[in-house]
């Protein structure tokens, strides 16, 4: 699925936030490619089974600086993957905590990497670096990022860093904006696009929905095999190919939340879906509908493989099985 040039890739990998949305899955794929010894998998919470089984496991806190280090020294680790954040709705609703975690965690990450060696760091973005001042549709790569959530003020804040430490240090530190994930393994932690989630948990489990946006709310959204795809693609790409590096623009399908209800009802007709929009509405006006992602193209080979109807029948197919052995 990924081929890979021994060239470019890493010894030891160090994952941290592996028990969220994206790490659940991201770590056992590079499990898969790495071998498990070769993929050290950490968060301040206990991950899942898969990952405690399958290979090391460690608790750690972010804001620990010695610990991140003290795992980079014990397992002569060459690649650093940080997934720890606190997503826009709960750093909306306690920005302080968003601000501590992601900038003075992140600021841990690149200063261990720096200190300790470490020659490739993969930090994401988000389309929260946008705001309401950048254009709305098909985003440019460049264009103004004003973002209003302190989430997206320490992504854009965490990209400029990405870029300070690759030119004033020489790590290669790289990121995408990713869209809303939409998955089936791990829930989301707590972003504004939790809704393209929830919708489908509770079309199997109650056959309607209540989304916390409006109808006509359109953003950009990615399944997750794209999603594991595009990070170990960039994890991956030949640096000499890459002009940008923690700023990828990232997209493969934008829809509006009715668009969304549509394609549930085409498998499940009697689906209803109702609207009692709360405070992340205001978080998902001020973030673009699409995105240009020409850049990601072009210099790492990007391309998407789910549209929205595909992901559905697989969505629906998945959580259809969990509901059935009482998962949830
Ligand atoms: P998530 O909230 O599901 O997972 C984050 C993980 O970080 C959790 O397992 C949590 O326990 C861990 N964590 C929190 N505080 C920690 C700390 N102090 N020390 C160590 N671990 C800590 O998030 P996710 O969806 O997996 O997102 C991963 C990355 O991708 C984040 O940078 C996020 O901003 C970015 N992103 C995600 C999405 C999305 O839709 N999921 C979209 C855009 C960007
Ligand atoms: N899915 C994320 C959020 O809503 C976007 O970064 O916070």
């Amino acid at each position: 699925m990924y081929p890979l040039n021994e060239e470019l890739s890493m010894k030891n990998i160090l994952i941290i936030g592996c028990a969220g949305q994206i790490g659940t899955e991201l770590t056992m794929e590079l499990r898969k490619i790495y071998g498990n010894e070769h993929v050290v998998a950490t968060d301040l919470k206990e991950a899942p089974a898969s990952i405690m089984q399958s290979g090391p496991f460690h608790q750690l806190d972010i804001l620990d600086r010695e610990g991140i280090r003290s795992l980079v020294k014990k397992y002569q680790i060459d690649g650093i993957i940080n997934l720890a954040a606190i997503l826009s709705a709960v750093g909306e609703k306690n920005p302080m905590l968003a601000w501590n975690i992601n900038m003075n965690g992140l600021i841990n990450v690149l200063e261990v990497a720096r200190e300790e060696g470490v020659t490739r760091v993969l930090t994401p973005s988000s389309i929260a670096a946008f705001g309401p001042e950048t254009p709305i549709e098909n985003t440019p790569q460049e264009t103004v990022l004003k973002p209003k959530t302190m989430y997206g003020i320490t992504k854009v804040a965490g990209e400029l860093l990405g870029d300070y430490y690759f030119n004033k240090y020489g790590i290669d530190v790289r990121g995408l904006r990713y869209p809303g994930i939409i998955s089936h393994e791990a829930l989301p932690g707590g972003g504004t696009t939790d809704y393209a989630v929830a919708i489908y948990y509770d079309a199997i489990k109650y056959g309607k929905y209540t989304c916390f946006v409006k109808e006509d709310t359109k953003l950009p959204m990615m399944y997750m095999p794209d999603c594991l795809k595009a990070t170990i693609d960039l994890f991956h790409a030949e640096i000499k190919n890459l002009k940008h590096h923690s700023d990828f623009n990232l997209a493969a399908m934008s829809f509006t939340v009715g668009e969304l209800a549509e394609s549930i009802k085409k498998y499940m007709p009697q689906f209803e879906i109702s609207y009692e929009p709360d405070y992340r509405q205001a978080i998902a006006d001020s973030w673009p509908n699409s995105i240009d992602d020409t850049s990601a193209r072009s210099e790492w080979g990007w391309k998407p493989e789910y549209d929205l109807d595909k992901m559905t029948q697989d969505m629906l197919h998945h959580i259809k099985i969990k509901h059935q052995n009482g998962e949830y």
